[in-house]
């Protein structure tokens, strides 16, 4: 966590001073806030968080005190709530949305209303008000399937496939628009799969890490063999704050770690290496509908404002595990109840082997 902010601080003089930063309970947003108030100089945050499933004060706990900190609960589709906040506001960063793919095709109805309407509220306040800047967090999704060997660039056109990053990629249709037609400064960034501490046990890392911690299976999908991008927590947010300093307004930057992408069989033997168990928790599941094969970026242009991921995947998930370890007062409590009934819901026998149940 030093070095990382050793690097923010060249840039945290160059951010918006006053900084509305929507989605700031979830994973990355709260890395992101932790992040920033930790550097000298730190501008004045204000979250605005609905508190979903996904949302949790106590990834905020360690700057709940900050003097630079204020913590608002309320919806991003609220529109008259975000144009109060932007009013005493120069800049969004917006992190809130519904984020797990597997829930978006159980239930697409939140994802178009945060994401889509939800961005659009927020547009709409940063225009009135006159933003600075309006940094939309976006994801490598909304590239789709992405054959080998190409590595995807901003130029690229979009081509989602879940109702998730169909929600995101008509998130960004809007800002691109807000800029082209109002003129407003906006930025999207396009981050891969991401993991850290604080991530809610439903995403492949955390879901395993926590399973192996038990001795309970780690369903993988169909043949394990779809690749993603990882990239720590961290890094992530240090990607977001240097292109919110630096980017040049109405583009789209690529955040990914830009190691091989790795396969889901690759990340359930790593959990279970570092976890110290066996391979025979492994049980593959059925497949998602439309799983997507392959995620891989080219992410040249924020490297060209500064930006290098720092952790590799090994080192990353060394500390993911660790924190896990430590902490099973954070995620014990989440896994039961609404998680329980999502996993039951989502999981399903691999066809044919009678696994998952
Ligand atoms: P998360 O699900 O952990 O957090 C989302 C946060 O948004 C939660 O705190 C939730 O309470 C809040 N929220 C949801 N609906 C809201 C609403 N209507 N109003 C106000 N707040 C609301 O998500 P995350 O993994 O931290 O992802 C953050 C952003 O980054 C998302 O926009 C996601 O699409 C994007 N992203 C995620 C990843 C990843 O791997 N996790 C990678 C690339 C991009
Ligand atoms: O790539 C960026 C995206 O990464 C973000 O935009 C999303 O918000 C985030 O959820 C993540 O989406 P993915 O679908 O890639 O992440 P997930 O962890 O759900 O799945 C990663 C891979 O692991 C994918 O190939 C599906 C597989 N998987 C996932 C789960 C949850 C399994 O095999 N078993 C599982 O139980």
């Amino acid at each position: 966590m030093e070095a990382l902010t050793a690097d923010l601080s060249d840039v945290v003089g160059e951010l918006p001073r006053r900084l509305l930063v929507a989605g700031g309970a979830g994973f990355i947003g709260s890395a992101f806030v932790r992040l920033l108030l930790a550097a000298e100089g730190a501008p004045q945050i204000t979250v605005l968080d609905k508190l979903t499933y996904a949302g949790n004060l106590r990834n905020l706990e360690e700057v709940e005190a900050h003097p630079s900190f204020r913590f608002v609960k309320g919806d991003i589709c609220d529109l008259e709530l975000a144009d109060k906040l932007a009013r005493e506001c120069d800049c969004i960063v917006n992190f809130a949305a519904e984020s797990h793919v597997d829930r978006s095709i159980l239930d697409p109805d939140a994802f178009i209303r945060t994401d889509v309407y939800g961005t659009y509220s927020l547009l709409e306040a940063a225009r009135r008000h006159h933003h600075q800047r309006f940094l939309q967090v976006s994801t490598d999704e909304v590239y789709g399937d992405v054959e080998a060997p190409h590595l995807s660039v901003e130029s690229d056109p979009a081509r989602p496939r879940s109702p998730y990053s169909a929600s995101k990629a008509g998130a960004e249709l809007q800002c691109f628009a807000y800029h082209a037609t109002y003129g407003l400064p906006v930025l999207v960034t396009r981050g891969s799969n991401t993991y850290g501490p604080f991530q809610y046990p439903e995403k492949i890392v955390p879901l395993f890490i926590t399973q192996a911690l038990d001795g309970g299976p780690l369903p993988v999908y169909g043949d394990g063999g779809a690749v993603r991008d990882y990239l720590y927590v961290d890094d992530h947010a240090l990607g977001i704050a240097l292109v919110l300093a630096r980017g040049t307004a109405g583009s789209a930057y690529n955040l990914g770690q830009g190691d091989p992408p790795l396969d889901g069989m690759t990340v359930a033997r790593s959990v279970l290496q570092l976890v110290g168990r066996g391979e025979e928790l492994i049980q593959h599941v059925a497949d998602r509908p439309g799983h997507d094969r392959r995620y891989a970026l080219d992410s040249a242009q924020a490297r060209a404002l500064g930006w290098l991921p720092l952790l590799d995947f090994e080192r990353g998930m060394g500390r993911t595990v660790d924190w896990y370890q430590r902490r099973r007062d954070w995620w014990e409590p989440i896994k039961s109840g609404e998680f329980l009934e999502f996993y039951r819901r989502n999981y399903r026998p691999l066809e044919g082997a009678g696994t998952g149940s």
